[in-house]
């Protein structure tokens, strides 16, 4: 078997994970409407990926508020919830794994997806720049338009969005997830407080390192109450500079970060490389220092491939590597690692919004229709 290694079962936190090929969160845009349901279309799409070692579902906003992309699947309803309990059934039944990754956009947003058309929120009152959010216009019409200027949010509105995280935590816990990603990366809420250039906070959220980090560790502390740390991931992106972000000590708040969450027991630690989006590749020595500081399982992901995967298992830097392209392409990523067979090709057009094209046909190893006699 080729990339044993890749292929070996792994413990993370409270659940065992018969494979390390992870699931990568990707935004697909197809839920229900109205109300941001999870429906069959979606439930056949995860359930097709259910051999990978644990499938990190699609970001999925934990309010109204938290929402920046129309279509995209939300955890504070009723039917949401029940939404996805159908997605958490099949997945479990089809013998796989799934993390739920809870999403804030903050200022990537604008007032036509917020509660009654209000500004979005940020750590302060700064427009990102180059951004856009997707919206659907009164007339109807699709559009990308650029993200609004936000207002900065108060001290208890922000005790309100830990308690959001927390509800969205409950829910997916009565669902059977088996465990939540905390998503830190990519330039949303939590991202914006915990980067120099996109807080500017004066009070005890902003400024110091330690502040910029308070309420992602406010989060995690009020979701382990909910789930348990050892059903925890984070999501980071440091060096990333997607929406916008501008930030003057990512090492320095990767390395607090890590050793706050180890001393939290939190399940696992995922860094998105920024070397995926034309980003640098990390300093040399980054990634030994996270795992001297991290005991709980490493995951890193961005224009990985099996071989360089394969690779950063053996030199004991990883404990689990993450797909994103390769398993919007291929359901069935695990055997083609396994038996080293060619990869279908993503087709980026159909990443985001549709239907079934591009989403759920893309074809499994051997699925030709059998020629008739
Ligand atoms: C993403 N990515 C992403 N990341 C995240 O944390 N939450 C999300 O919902 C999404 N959505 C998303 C949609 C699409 C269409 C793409 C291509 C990417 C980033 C993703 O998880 C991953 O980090 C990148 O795709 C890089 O990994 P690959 O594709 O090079 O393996």
């Amino acid at each position: 078997m080729k990339h044993a290694a890749l292929l070996s079962p792994v413990r993370v936190g409270a659940v065992t994970l018969s494979n390390r090929v992870i699931m990568a969160p990707l935004t697909r845009s197809r839920a229900g409407q109205p109300g941001n349901v999870p429906r069959s279309l979606n439930v056949e799409y995860y359930r097709q990926r259910a051999s990978a070692g644990l499938i990190i579902t699609e970001a999925s906003q934990i309010s109204q508020q938290g929402q920046g992309y129309a279509w995209t699947p939300g955890m504070y309803t009723d039917e949401q919830q029940a939404g996805w309990q159908q997605v958490v059934d099949a997945v479990h039944r089809a013998g796989g794994k799934i993390a739920l990754q809870l999403w804030h956009v903050g200022r990537i947003s604008h007032h036509l997806l917020q509660p009654e058309q209000g500004q979005p929120v940020a750590p302060s009152a700064l427009q990102a720049r180059d951004s856009m959010s997707f919206v659907v216009l009164p007339d109807g019409t699709p559009a990308n338009v650029p993200c609004d200027v936000p207002r900065e949010l108060s001290t208890a509105e922000i005790a309100a969005i830990v308690k959001d995280y927390a509800a969205s935590a409950r829910r997916a816990k009565a669902v059977g997830f088996d465990l939540i990603e905390v998503h830190a990366a990519n330039g949303y809420l939590l991202n914006q407080f915990l980067a120099t250039g996109t807080n500017h906070r004066q009070d005890q959220y902003g400024g110091s390192l330690e502040n910029r980090a308070r309420l992602l560790l406010e989060v995690v502390d009020a979701v382990t109450a909910e789930v348990g740390a050892d059903r925890i991931g984070v999501r980071l992106s440091p060096w990333g500079t997607f929406g916008d972000i501008e930030d003057a000590e990512p090492a320095e708040m990767s390395l607090y970060l890590a050793q706050q969450l180890n001393q939290r027991g939190i399940a696992y630690l995922h860094f998105n490389e920024p070397t995926w989006a034309d980003g640098p590749a990390y300093p040399i020595g980054f990634r030994e220092q996270i795992r001297a500081v991290f005991s709980g399982v490493l995951m890193y992901c961005g224009g990985y491939q099996a071989d360089r995967a394969t690779a950063l298992l053996e030199q004991d830097l990883a404990d689990v590597v993450a797909f994103g392209r390769p398993f919007i392409a291929n359901p069935d990523l695990v055997a083609r690692f396994a038996q080293g067979a060619p990869l279908n090709t993503p087709d980026v057009n159909t990443f985001y919004g549709g239907d079934a094209a591009g989403y759920t046909d893309y074809p499994a190893l051997r699925a030709e229709t059998p020629t008739m006699a």
